[in-house]
């Protein structure tokens, strides 16, 4: 990938999405239908922010057609894990989920054919992994955090060590309501880390103030995460992310950080924000 093009991320255009089960707490399928055309065109006009939002920060953005009756293809941050030009496919915890294992396996190698991907790799038996969600590349540290409890297994973290070659650190999800790390874990450019305290256990909590100098630390509120902001994407140093508050905003411009926020309301509906409707193809290991 050409390194002058900008970060590169791949999305899932909206046109199957829709709330129709609930696998995580903040789904509501009772509020999608009660308007389920309205929140479609919500939910096309979320979706054109985002990308347009990515490409104004420098992103470059590479569309994939959704799926019908896998609504949640829009979140391909799920579908697997990309380092270094080889792309760990993902499996899902739950059945509603498992029809994408496929469907992103052909994007995955329509990318491998017209030359954006070297390899495609498949998990050993009996290990779930939720892709990207469950696994946030830290350049500054030069390590991947993994998080494991509610859809990734614990033993996904090493299989990750291993296959990229790469220093993991594992973090163990406290709460159904935080179901992927990256719902309660974002790593900036400058080596910050925004994080969710209450979403990790105890042992979570220690390895992250441990291996996060204090002054990097970006405690994220309440209401900081229930607005999805922690599932951010950093653009260089625009961060994009579902609208903020004002004290977040206050904390990331002191920090030498441009916010640009985009109404994600339509997605928040079934639990996902910017990060999680993202998935980066160009990251390097070293
Ligand atoms: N409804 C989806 C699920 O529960 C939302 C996924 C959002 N993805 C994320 N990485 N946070 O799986």
């Amino acid at each position: 990938m050409d390194a002058a093009s900008g970060p590169a991320y791949l999305l899932v255009e909206p046109s199957h999405y829709e709330v129709s089960y609930t696998i995580n707490p903040w789904m509501q399928p009772g509020i999608w239908a009660e308007d389920p055309a309205g929140h479609r065109r919500e939910a096309q006009a979320a979706f054109a922010s985002l990308t347009a939002s990515l490409r104004d920060a420098g992103g470059t953005v590479e569309i994939a057609d959704g799926v019908t009756r896998l609504p949640d293809m829009v979140f391909p941050a799920n579908g697997g894990i990309v380092l270094d030009g080889r792309a760990l496919l993902a499996r899902f915890r739950y059945p509603q989920r498992q029809g994408e294992e496929a469907a992103f396996r052909a994007v995955f190698d329509g990318l491998k054919a017209r030359g954006r991907l070297d390899e495609v790799i498949i998990l050993p038996d009996g290990l779930t992994q939720e892709g990207a969600g469950d696994c946030i590349w830290d350049r500054t540290r030069r390590l991947a955090w993994t998080g494991f409890g509610p859809r990734s297994s614990p033993a996904a973290p090493a299989f990750i060590a291993e296959t990229f070659d790469i220093e993991v650190r594992r973090l163990e999800l406290a709460t159904e309501r935080f179901y992927h790390l990256d719902t309660c874990f974002c790593v900036l450019p400058g080596g910050e880390v925004l994080f969710y305290p209450q979403a990790f256990s105890k042992e979570g909590n220690a390895l992250i103030r441990d291996t996060v100098q204090a002054d990097l630390l970006i405690e994220a509120s309440d209401e900081d995460a229930a607005r999805f902001c922690v599932n951010a994407v950093a653009v260089g140093h625009t961060i994009v992310m579902a609208t903020p508050a004002d004290r977040l905003t206050r904390v990331l411009r002191e920090r030498g950080y441009a916010v640009s926020p985009v109404p994600l309301e339509p997605f928040i509906l079934s639990g996902g924000g910017a990060y999680c409707m993202t998935l980066r193809l160009d990251l390097r290991t070293h």
